[in-house]
């Protein structure tokens, strides 16, 4: 017979254990609820006469994966996680927790102050509460010291990396491993603690090695390291707190936990946590995917090898195609050097590389060779004419039912699908560079796009371990796009007054890992120009054009490929390219700008508000599904600063009024470019927010 404490949490009694089992799919997230549950359970098990030890397991795939995060923020209801951890650490019978799954944060919490923990095969473990900008705020900074050190717990909560079985037992963070179902591991080692072949002891009463000259390094460390973030710093701080007696440091721990919860940082990291899940909820979720095992890649480029690296470390056979030998020679060698990089990384063993190569990649320069291809994706030259070309091709050689995707950066999907006759199967899957690397692939949805292939481009996006974003079809889909738009305003900063190095300087200190002219030295200046000579043709004359980039591609500086761009490459790193310095004075000369000095916070306003005003009109034009998706994006394929949220999670910090404010503000110097979104202004006189519409 079970006692049901709560609503996911119920305990039972055999032959003299007590049985806690927790039930709160998908996670076992430690909510109110389950918090009630677990102490009133072992609360009642401590009171029943029969029973002399107890057990905490999981039903389901988890332990606990963590405190509920949807909570953070919200008035805290009691009892809190910390309470309950000391009612299970001051329960008179021994209590022993089986870790199973995740068991993460405050799931690892409720673990260690229990009496002792076995582990299950496939555990994931760890302190991940430093990613999501908060620390360890039940009891993991004091009882992990005394359990495993000041050092090891110091590693774990400041990466926040996730640990298995072998690794915990080694670290002494659980006293054994076992298999079996969680609920009979329960029984066994519950009745072992009894047996005193399980040792049991509070976490609380074990005495802290005190190591000052550890945590002054690790504060040094992260001073240089992560200066910019906020949590890391407070977890050394509690750390630090578990050299007083426990009590006192489980307070100062508290208090440090709730200056986190309150920081802004929080927010963006939990709201970048959700983007990452909210992205997978599509129109298409119902449709069945495809089966794909084998995959075809045409073009042996950037791109065309990024995706056949990225493939084949997914398992997937990859067949890639070039117009001649050399270029696939020079294909075959790059994607060689992508996988030695997985396994200098780690990620990959040098016997599975050599099987890889050996096995699973074919080359070729017939596209004839894709006739048994499930899914072909092309990476040719970004040429309308060059991919129709390509598609007519595929659309007389590939298998029915097989998805013929383009991974083109800005060209009309559904002019690409007309050629063939087969358009429900034609879709962009939009990767980013390098494409084995980068996490974003936006599934660029045409209009004749069959719901099981966008649903294909997404199952074969969660095997690559991509974030998948549904986009549909405009000029640079949703990323390009809004680039497109904000990249201006760095061009018109430099022509009033910035230098390059400023404005990369301005954009670094808000977050970002590199800042935009960097970026460009990096992608290659010479992919904007040829998108700019596109578009010429139907540019606005009352656009203000800057002549800076094209001038020097004209001089064949294509950035690092080519040792310089606004920056020179080689001998001690990068530095300002004094030609560059040259044309944007001659520019401004030319045009008879007024010159004048902009503060750091000025170019992060103007860049950021640029960056907002696109992705309002992307939203409202329904290029993205909701204001997360493009904060998705953003994150994953633009290196947005995570701990601020993304675009969309930026502009409901500021606040619609604001940013109409700025925009109008700015439009006075050039009406042209400043345009209030409708959307926007809707929202600002509504006091709406975007968080509202995802
Ligand atoms: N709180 C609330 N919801 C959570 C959650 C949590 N801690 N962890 C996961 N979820 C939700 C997800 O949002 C998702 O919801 P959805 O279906 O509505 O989108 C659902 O659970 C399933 O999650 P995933 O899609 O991520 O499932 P996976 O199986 O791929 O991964 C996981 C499971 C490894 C547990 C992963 O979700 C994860 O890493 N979760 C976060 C773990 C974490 O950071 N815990 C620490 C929390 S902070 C803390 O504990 C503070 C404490 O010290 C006081
Ligand atoms: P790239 O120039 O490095 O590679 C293109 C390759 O396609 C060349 O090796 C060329 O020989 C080959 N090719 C051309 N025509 C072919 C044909 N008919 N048959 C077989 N192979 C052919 O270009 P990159 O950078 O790889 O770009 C490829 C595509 O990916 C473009 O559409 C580009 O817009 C897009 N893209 C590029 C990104 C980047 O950062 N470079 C990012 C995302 C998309």
């Amino acid at each position: 017979m079970s006692t049901q404490t709560s609503d996911t949490v119920s305990y039972s009694v055999e032959e003299g254990i007590g049985l806690i089992a927790l039930n709160h799919p998908p996670v076992n997230a430690a909510s109110q609820d389950l918090r009630v549950g677990l102490a009133a359970a072992v609360r009642g098990l401590e009171a029943e006469a029969g029973v002399a030890a107890i057990a905490i397991y999981g039903e389901g795939g988890a332990f606990i994966a963590g405190a509920d995060i949807r909570e953070f923020g919200k008035p805290v209801v009691a009892p809190t996680l910390p309470d309950v951890c000391l009612v299970i650490e001051g329960c008179c019978k021994p209590v022993v927790a089986v870790m199973h799954g995740p068991t993460l944060g405050g799931g690892l919490e409720v673990a260690i102050s229990a009496h002792a923990r076995v582990a299950l095969p496939g555990l994931q473990t760890g302190f991940p509460e430093v990613t999501l900008g908060v620390l360890p705020g039940a009891g993991g900074t004091q009882r992990g010291p005394r359990l495993i050190g000041i050092s090891a717990t110091l590693d774990l909560a400041t990466t926040g990396r996730r640990i298995g079985a072998e690794e915990a037992l080694a670290l002494g963070l659980v006293d054994r491993i076992a298999e079996g179902e969680p609920r009979q591991v329960a029984i066994t080692v519950a009745r072992e603690a009894l047996a005193g072949t399980l040792k049991t002891r509070a976490t609380g009463d074990l005495p802290v090695t005190p190591d000052q000259a550890v945590l002054d390094d690790m504060a040094a460390k992260l001073a240089r390291t992560q200066g910019h973030l906020f949590s890391p710093h407070k977890v050394v701080e509690a750390v630090a707190g578990s050299m007083l007696p426990l009590i006192g440091g489980l307070a100062q721990e508290r208090a440090l936990f709730a200056e986190c919860i309150e920081s802004p940082q929080r927010a963006g990291l939990i709201h970048a946590f959700f983007a990452e899940r909210a992205v997978l909820k599509i129109p298409e979720k119902g449709a069945t995917a495809r089966t794909v095992q084998a995959i075809g890649v045409i073009g042996g480029g950037t791109m065309g090898s990024g995706i056949a690296t990225a493939a084949l470390l997914a398992g997937l056979r990859v067949t890639m195609a070039e117009r001649d030998s050399d270029a696939l020679d020079r294909g075959r060698a790059t994607i060689e050097k992508n996988l030695e990089g997985a396994v200098k990384r780690g990620k990959l063993s040098a016997q599975k590389r050599d099987t890889m190569l050996a096995q699973a990649l074919v080359t070729t320069t017939d596209l004839g060779d894709f006739a048994q291809a499930d899914l072909v994706i092309e990476a040719v030259f970004e040429d309308m004419e060059v991919k129709r070309d390509i598609f007519r091709q595929l659309d007389g050689i590939c298998k029915p039912g097989a998805v013929l995707a383009t991974n083109t950066s800005y060209l009309d999907v559904n002019e690409i699908a007309a050629v063939t006759g087969r358009p429900g199967d034609v879709i962009g899957l939009h990767f980013f560079s390098p494409a084995h690397i980068m996490r974003l692939l936006e599934v660029v949805v045409a209009d004749a796009t069959a719901p099981e292939v966008v649903a294909t481009g997404f199952a074969l996006g969660k095997r690559l371990r991509k974030v998948c974003v549904r986009a549909g079809v405009c000029d640079g889909f949703i990323g390009n796009r809004v680039l497109s738009h904000y990249r201006k305003v760095t061009d018109y900063l430099v022509m009033d007054g910035c230098s390059p190095a400023q404005v990369d300087r301005a954009i670094k200190g808000f977050g970002f890992a590199m800042g935009p002219f960097s970026v460009l030295d990096l992608a290659g200046l010479d992919i904007g120009w040829v998108t700019r000579k596109r578009l010429a043709p139907t540019r606005s004359p009352d656009e203000r054009y800057v002549e800076v980039a094209d001038r020097i591609c004209e001089a064949g500086w294509f950035g690092r490929k080519t040792g310089r761009g606004y920056y020179l490459y080689g001998g001690d790193g990068p530095v300002e390219n004094p030609d560059v310095l040259a044309i944007i004075e001659e520019e401004r000369a030319k045009t008879g700008v007024e010159v004048r000095a902009f503060s750091d916070e000025d170019i992060v306003e103007r860049y950021m508000t640029a960056m907002v005003s696109e992705a309002v009109r992307v939203l409202a034009d329904g290029i993205a599904l909701r204001p997360i998706d493009i904060d998705a994006v953003f994150l994953f394929g633009y290196g947005f600063p995570r701990h601020r949220g993304g675009p969309m999670h930026y502009a409901d910090c500021v606040g619609a009024a604001a940013l109409v404010a700025r925009i109008e503000r700015y439009a006075g110097e050039d009406a042209f470019y400043w345009q209030v979104p409708p959307m926007l202004r809707q929202m600002a006189e509504t006091g709406g927010r975007f968080a509202d519409l995802n």
